[in-house]
């Protein structure tokens, strides 16, 4: 297998990583990077617990090669909160009891962000399309649609 050195910048620090042909941007923030807040789900496409951002734009980070994205900007569930300070969203998400087991808890965060940024005050119907690739298994996803309607009120993705 061919070793490929590219740079990326995740959460807006520079890394330069030598990985493997055939190495998803998965592997690469949670084996090369130590970035494990992004979850591995199915591998497949199918649960969302991988969503990342790339270059704003989320992304299951378990369909795209790292290689591919050379030069690309990438936002982790790690990159949210600033000098220890959580988001608006993060922050709804631990009042309103959005969480249970937490391993879709990353990949939702990040397909939220990405909707808050793009659109401030989602109706009900924006935030289910939203988080249609998102699968949760425990919560019934209310408290998640209620904590990012929250979040809307209050600062949003910031
Ligand atoms: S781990 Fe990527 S979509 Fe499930
Ligand atoms: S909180 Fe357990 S899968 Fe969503």
């Amino acid at each position: 297998m061919t070793n490929h050195t590219i740079k990326l910048i995740v959460n807006g620090q520079e890394e330069d990583l030598l990985v493997p042909s055939n190495m998803t941007l998965l592997h690469a923030l949670r084996d090369v990077l130590g970035l494990t807040g992004t979850k591995n789900g199915c591998e497949a496409g199918e649960c969302g617990a991988c969503t990342v951002l790339v270059d704003g734009q989320p992304t299951n980070s378990c369909l795209v090669l790292a290689v591919e994205l050379d030069g690309r900007e990438i936002t982790t569930v790690e990159g949210l909160a600033k000098d220890g300070k959580l988001t608006p969203l993060q922050e709804k998400f631990a009042e309103l009891n959005a969480v249970q087991c937490g391993y879709c808890t990353p990949g939702m965060l990040m397909a939220a962000t990405a909707l808050l940024r793009r659109n401030p005050e989602p109706t009900e119907e924006d935030i289910q399309a939203a988080l249609v690739g998102n699968l949760c298994r425990c919560t019934g996803y209310q408290r998640i649609i209620d904590a990012i309607k929250e979040a809307s009120r209050n600062g949003g993705a910031q």
